[in-house]
């Protein structure tokens, strides 16, 4: 093997992507006195956030009743009760100083006309516990404020000490043999050398893996560095089999329609121009949770409703909002329509189609960010240094369908716990552990082995393999026959990868290689997603199987968890789900229907 010169670095805490949530804890995390580092493989106001549209949900009641208890029932249904009730509550209560914190720190929302932050509806949020009108609730900056957040955020970050280290890809996490993580260890992409970071803590924030599946609203990023980082440390991954479709992604080519454009008054229309939603969700129509809509849309096609010359895809009407509201309220999505599908939005209706949005599956996690496994019987037994916050943990505040407009929420929200944590129980500027000589070792021979992989088979040809695979049979509906060929075909793909060749054998802007480490981490996560998903044998939120129609409450109301070894070989365990809120402000929901 190459001998490699590493750069050691010590901080108290070093923050792995620079999203929403990476940002967040960054400042967070100084803000606390910590030295604290954050290394991102893109610059920070590039990550996925930046595209993030409609808004972001808390229960300010700006724009008409609203309660955080109604937010938090809400997330649970919208969880099809999979969802931990204790992080929930948290997250909901939360919700309402920590958007009063984004407005402080200058982030541009649209205003009501008396200058509170404007608000709109989104699908599941309503009130009084579901009674009640929906609510206005998603408080938003016109149709682009993942992008106000994140450049908000990041300004924030540059007010406080904290140190940035922009394109550095994260390698693996430096675990000791108690199970503690120590650190990470990157490569500077510009300059091909490798920076070994020791820390007290380690917050990944490295978004989810979309890109596992051919068509999503993903960034090219999107290949959840994070989550196959801890499968390559030996940890679980939870709830992988729950994949969310965003109901509009535009037919072709797959980027996003904001919830935003129904939460205005936007309509889902078939090849009649029916508003079909009606006959599925009567009460709500086209502000149903996203797991309902993209099941609605896909049997409207599959019955022979859909629009076009090939019946495949449905219409998204806004033409009767007016070019005032259109303009003002949805512009982006106006632009992207145009150039994406050649549509005038203040004419004609967008061709959209479900597409993947989300993984609510993701490193275990508690409310406060830290990462839990389940260890001798203990199934919150907290991994030493290592936290997981976004869409690269699993917390679990979306259980198995995530309400739209409660990520951004959660960016933030689980951000903040991470540094209050941290400043709970840790102190700035404590000594650090020496580390083994060999504490590096195994980075480095995977590292070497991919840099020197002579197979005969590019990253391109076995991502999209793995990409189709996926597409095709981990869907929006999913059947026995179609996931168990799933599980033997993305584990042909899984051991193709031993075959991949990499050509350029540097390590500056070494794409190449760049793109066959971040296939690695996809196709682990990808492996498991199928598994699990052929394991769970009902139908819960986004995990629809027309094998087990029900939701099964006795058999399959927990968390999954599962491993892979090197060898692509599967173990699958389970964690209960926290029926208790941690608080005598809300009381727990019991399992019920899930209508609307
Ligand atoms: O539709 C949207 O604007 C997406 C929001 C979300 O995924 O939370």
């Amino acid at each position: 093997m190459t001998a490699y010169k590493i750069h050691e670095h010590q901080y108290d805490m070093i923050v792995v992507g620079a999203g929403g949530a990476g940002l967040r804890a960054t400042f967070g995390l100084a803000e606390k006195g910590f030295n604290t580092a954050c290394v991102t493989k893109v610059f920070p106001t590039r990550s996925h956030t930046v595209a993030a549209q409609g808004g972001i949900a808390g229960a300010l009641g700006n724009m008409g009743e609203d309660d955080w208890r109604y937010h938090f029932y809400d997330t649970v249904k919208g969880s099809d009760w999979l969802g931990d009730q204790d992080a929930i509550a948290y997250m909901c209560k939360e919700a309402i100083p920590a958007i009063i914190e984004l407005e402080h720190y200058g982030v541009p929302f649209s205003r009501t006309e008396d200058g509170r932050i404007y608000q709109r509806p989104f699908g599941g949020m309503t009130t009084r516990f579901g009674e009640g009108p929906p609510a206005q609730r998603t408080a938003a900056a016109a149709d682009r404020t993942g992008h106000a957040m994140l450049h908000t955020l990041y300004q924030q970050s540059l007010a406080h000490d904290a140190r940035f280290f922009v394109e550095y890809f994260a390698l693996d996490l430096i675990m000791d043999e108690e199970g503690a993580c120590r650190g990470v260890l990157t490569l500077d992409m510009a300059t091909g050398e490798l920076h070994l970071f020791r820390a007290q803590g380690v917050v990944l924030a490295t978004g989810g893996y979309g890109r596992a599946y051919f068509s999503c609203t993903s960034a090219h990023t999107c290949t959840g560095d994070g989550g196959g980082m801890a499968l390559r440390a030996g940890l679980a991954l939870q709830d992988m089999e729950f994949v969310q479709f965003h109901p509009t992604g535009i037919y072709g080519a797959g980027c996003l329609i904001t919830e935003g454009v129904r939460g205005e008054g936007g309509i889902l229309r078939n090849a009649s121009g029916e508003r079909f939603m009606e006959r599925y969700a009567p009460s709500v129509k086209d502000l149903a949770p996203r797991d309902m809509v993209s099941r609605s849309m896909t049997i409207e096609i599959r019955e022979g409703r859909g629009c076009g010359p090939l019946k495949d895809h449905i219409m998204l009407d806004l033409t009767h909002l007016g070019a005032e509201v259109i303009n003002e309220r949805l512009p982006g999505i106006s632009e992207t329509a145009k150039i994406f599908a050649g549509v005038d939005t203040t004419r004609e209706p967008i061709p959209v189609l479900p597409t993947v949005h989300y993984n609510m599956g993701g490193i275990p996690t508690n409310y406060h960010g830290e990462v839990v496994q389940l260890r001798d019987g203990n199934p919150d037994a907290v991994v030493p240094g290592l936290y997981a916050i976004g869409e690269a943990g699993c917390v679990s505040v979306h259980g198995a369908n995530r309400l739209g407009s409660n990520s951004l929420l959660d960016l933030v929200v689980f951000g903040r716990a991470v540094a209050h944590r941290c400043a709970e129980t840790l102190k700035p500027n404590a000594r650090h552990k020496p580390l083994p000589a060999s504490a590096c070792d195994q980075a480095l021979a995977n590292l070497d082995h991919l840099r020197h992989a002579k197979g005969e088979l590019r990253t391109a040809d076995i991502r999209l393999d793995m990409q189709r695979t996926m597409q095709n049979d981990a869907a929006v509906f999913r059947t026995a026959e179609t996931l168990q060929e799933g599980v033997t075909n993305i584990g042909r793909v899984y051991d193709s990868f031993e075959q991949v060749n990499v050509s350029d054998r540097s390590l500056i802007w070494n794409s190449d290689l760049i793109e066959t480490m971040e296939l690695q981490n996809l196709l682990g996560q990808a492996v498991v997603t199928m598994v699990c998903a052929e394991n769970r044998k009902e139908s819960r939120g986004a995990h629809a199987r027309e094998d087990f129609t029900e939701r099964d409450d006795v058999n399959w109301h927990k968390h999954t968890l599962c491993w892979i070894d090197d060898k692509g070989q599967t173990r699958i365990d389970y964690r209960p789900v926290h029926m208790y809120t941690g608080t005598d402000e809300v009381d727990p929901v019991p399992p019920k229907a899930r209508v609307y």
